[in-house]
């Protein structure tokens, strides 16, 4: 269906010429076209401009967005968002003062959401992940990182991998998926790093490879969790697999994440509480995108990573969700850019930048989405009547979000 969006009040993050990311002083900058036309053909945008110019469109569809803004929709390039059950218990111990160390090491987290993993049947697991698929669309999110790593097991990490696969198929979502069997060690190999990351190279990562599960590799390297041994490991490993890795680095240390991930080319370094001038370096000279996660640095009450100062530094910067249920429990990408601003100093139009085409690069998917551009898929949202583009993550914890189209389709 042809859809024709005209009397847009504001076109938002248009390209003639896509980039591949913004960085930098670049990241101020935002093109808007103001009184404009968007017009979407077989699932792709085709055409836009200023009102003024429009040609004569035979739209089947046309949507009146006069006072109303058209964003491209979220990309959201790092979740956890396939998970057995909510973890709220853990978050009233935090509250009590237990740090999430702490509740890592007495057996919480992670490791708790990999017992329940073992109790949950593959087909509820998906029914759950696409309600939650579902609300994220609502706010306005067009595609999705989702990664595996509350199995810390074959069968059950192999379990998640097929949910998410099965998501790929069902929702309206662009979904990328990502194997993290090196999230925690699990209990079974407690004390004992070395011989479960063994099991991942040697068991986990051929299955996996085999059955064309995973788009990309993940390790938490960092204090208490993985070493960056096992971390250059795990990559040379999926390296010859073809598997792009996608780091959790830097949350809780100076843990060398960042390092490693820049030495396998990573796509992305995500969280980056701790990030000094060695890791500024590091970064300068790759094409890894940093990922900061500021729902997780919120939830858990722990550093804001310098995102200023890695902008300042020329650096481009994304900022994803971490939607899971123990560091993050919301995927609202629209109360993400309000952390941008709030808590990171980003002004609004940095935000954007940070959530749509940065995001879409550190998921691999820049060439399809995180701008309006034309060829690109058609995934954009009309707020509801707002002021200015500023009033996004101004009016925040609210919907701003009023019709969502996925690949042309109306949602
Ligand atoms: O990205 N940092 C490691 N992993 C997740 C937390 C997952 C959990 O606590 O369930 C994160 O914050
Ligand atoms: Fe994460």
């Amino acid at each position: 269906m042809d859809i024709l969006i005209k009397n847009i009040k504001g076109l938002v993050q248009v390209e003639e010429k896509p980039r591949k990311w913004v960085a930098g002083n670049d990241m101020k900058e935002l093109h808007v076209i103001q009184d404009a036309f968007l017009v979407i053909h077989e699932g792709k945008i085709i055409d836009f401009g200023k009102m003024a110019e429009m040609p004569n469109v035979k739209a089947e569809k046309v949507l009146d967005a006069k006072g109303k803004f058209v964003f491209p929709s979220f990309c959201d390039s790092h979740t956890h968002m396939v998970y057995p059950t909510s973890r709220e218990i853990e978050y009233v111990d935090k509250i009590n003062g237990l740090s999430y160390e702490e509740i890592a090491r007495r057996g919480g987290g992670i490791l708790n959401s990999a017992k329940a993993m073992k109790n949950i049947s593959e087909d509820v697991l998906f029914e759950d992940a696409m309600k939650r698929a579902d609300e994220i669309i609502k706010y306005g999110t067009g595609a999705v990182e989702i990664k595996s790593g509350y199995g810390l097991d074959t069968e059950e990490e192999l379990k998640m991998l097929r949910v998410i696969k099965r998501m790929k198929a069902a929702s309206p979502l662009t979904i990328k998926s990502n194997f993290l069997a090196a999230h925690a060690i699990p209990l079974a190999y407690k004390g004992d790093q070395k011989a479960y990351v063994d099991k991942i190279i040697n068991e986990m990562l051929p299955l996996v490879a085999e059955e064309e599960l995973a788009d990309y590799v993940d390790v938490f390297c960092d204090k208490g969790f993985f070493t960056v041994e096992s971390t250059d490991r795990i990559l040379n490993a999926a390296a010859k697999y073809n598997m792009v890795p996608k780091i959790h680095a830097n949350e809780l240390d100076y843990s060398g994440g960042i390092q490693v991930g820049v030495k396998y080319n990573a796509l992305s370094v995500d969280h980056l509480e701790y990030v000094g001038e060695a890791e500024i370096e590091a970064l300068l000279s790759s094409d890894t995108m940093p990922t900061i996660l500021p729902g997780a640095a919120f939830f858990l009450n722990m550093r804001y990573s310098p995102a200023r100062k890695m902008i300042e530094s020329g650096l481009p910067v994304a900022m994803a969700s971490d939607f899971n249920p123990g560091s993050s429990p919301s995927g609202n990408m629209q109360l993400i850019l309000s952390m941008a601003s709030v808590l990171y100093r980003l002004t609004p139009n940095e935000g954007v930048n940070a959530t749509t085409l940065n995001t879409a690069y550190a998921m691999g998917v820049q060439n399809q989405l995180g701008s309006i551009a034309k060829g690109k898929i058609a995934n954009v949202f009309i707020t509801k009547e707002i002021p200015t583009i500023e009033y996004m993550p101004y009016y925040y914890g609210s919907n701003k979000v009023e019709t969502v189209i996925l690949n042309g389709k109306i949602m």
